[in-house]
């Protein structure tokens, strides 16, 4: 049985006290390449306090974004009214998304793909409701590529993280996971965020694209 809320309060008020901050140093710029050359339809899962909406382009003609945890919906609620473009917030988990079948241009999941109970579960509800040919952009912090890092990142999710972090995996192959839900990666950039002589355990990074395949044919 799929889960039908989130409840993270201590979590989601740090998040929204730090996310900000964390923007100005440098996340913004990340926000602002995975939403570049977006249009129409658009639905954002996990949408969190809001921090994207200043960041679609004028060509998407609607955000429907879908958050679960109250504390953060409350607040993307004020930043949907600053958007300069339409974006309504609702409740709503990845694993039942409330809309139907191939209703959306694209699909956003930004830091939010490490903190889904169940990755392939949230990436077949993406799938569903992007339409063919459509488009799903992600930003996430995913699983080093140092063998290193990997295995703090192992000892880390096994443990504390998911608890400190409000369900947060630090070293999940999310490329890997949205490849097997059925979508064609057409952009990939790995990078480390931020950066440093030592690594943080979410410091390796993906930023891309990937298409729900057309009908019949390639994406
Ligand atoms: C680290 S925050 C990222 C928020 C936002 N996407 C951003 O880019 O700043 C993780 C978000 O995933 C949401 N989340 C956790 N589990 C979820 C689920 N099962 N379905 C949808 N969203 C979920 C959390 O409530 C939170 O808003």
């Amino acid at each position: 049985m799929s889960k039908t809320s989130v409840s993270h309060p201590i979590f989601a008020r740090v998040y929204a006290r730090l996310s900000p901050m964390m923007d100005r140093g440098g996340v913004a710029e990340h926000r602002q390449r995975l939403l570049a050359g977006l249009t129409g339809r658009v639905i954002e899962v996990g949408a969190g306090n809001g921090l994207n909406f200043a960041h679609y382009p004028p060509e998407v003609t609607s955000v429907l974004a879908v958050e679960p945890e109250p504390h953060l919906r409350q607040i993307a609620q004020g930043e949907a009214e600053r958007a300069s473009v339409p974006v309504e917030v609702v409740d709503g988990v990845a694993e039942r998304l409330p809309v139907g079948d191939a209703t959306f241009d694209a699909a956003v999941a930004s830091l939010m793909l490490c903190s889904v109970p169940d990755q392939q579960v949230a990436l077949g509800e993406l799938h569903r409701v992007i339409r063919p040919g459509g488009e799903l952009r992600f930003l996430e912090h995913v699983r080093a590529e140092t063998p290193a890092l990997e295995r703090v990142q192992r000892l880390l999710d096994a443990t504390i993280w998911p608890i400190l972090g409000g369900g947060c995996h630090a070293g999940r192959d999310t490329a890997a996971a949205i490849q097997a839900a059925g979508f064609a990666i057409s952009r990939l950039d790995r990078f480390i965020f931020p950066e440093g002589r030592v690594p943080f355990p979410t410091s390796p990074h993906i930023l891309g694209v990937a298409s729900r395949p057309a009908e019949g044919g390639d994406a």
